[in-house]
């Protein structure tokens, strides 16, 4: 079982994201992958998807929605989840990570949306992002939640390797080269 994970990400926040999942999704016996979306050159060769991306304005990262976009006929045959990471401070602000991962999760019929929080370095950000980020009277400082993260991938892990385990039952069992 051959797992993408993809992701678009600005300032590399939503990227150890994706690690994340990659990592516990390998864990469950899958081989995950994880590269940023604009460097998915085909995704022929995967079984199942996960694709993410850190919200701007209340959408994707460009690269990220591109992948979905070009690829809507490939994905929508195989199990797709997609997530979405943005919100900063005490309470969350914007309230809530969905913007247009929700909408690309029913254009590829995904098998869930996953909505987290995210995390922002006041040093690296320009001044125009700056009055954006005050605009929406969120804090800066690392928001990201990695137990929810980690048992959103467990749920993931686990159906992929059932079905791994379904598609092989009563194959017979292959000899080690
Ligand atoms: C200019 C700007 C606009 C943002 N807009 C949103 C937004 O609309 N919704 C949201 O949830 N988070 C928003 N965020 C927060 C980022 O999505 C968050 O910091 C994320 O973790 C950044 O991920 P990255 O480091 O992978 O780029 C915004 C951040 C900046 C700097």
């Amino acid at each position: 079982m051959k797992v993408l994970v993809a992701v678009g990400s600005k300032y590399g926040a939503t990227r150890e994201i994706a690690q994340a999942i990659a990592t516990v999704i390998s864990d469950f016996g899958c081989e995950a992958e994880c590269l940023d979306a604009k460097d998915v050159e085909t995704v022929e060769p995967y079984d199942a998807f996960v694709i993410g991306s850190a919200l701007y304005g209340g959408f994707w990262r460009r690269d990220a929605s591109e992948l979905v976009h070009s690829h809507v006929d490939e994905l929508r045959g195989k199990p797709v989840w997609l997530f979405s990471s943005g919100p900063v401070g005490l309470p969350p602000r914007p309230a809530e990570a969905v913007g247009e991962g929700e909408s690309l999760a029913e254009v590829v019929q995904a098998k869930g949306h996953g909505a987290f929080s995210g995390c922002l370095n006041s040093e690296r950000l320009n001044a125009g992002e700056r009055a954006i980020i005050r605009g929406l009277k969120a804090s800066v400082g690392d928001y990201r939640e990695w137990g929810l993260v980690k048992n959103w991938a467990r749920e993931i892990g686990a159906e992929l390797s059932k079905a791994k385990a379904e598609s092989t039952e009563g194959q017979p069992a292959q000899a080690d080269a």
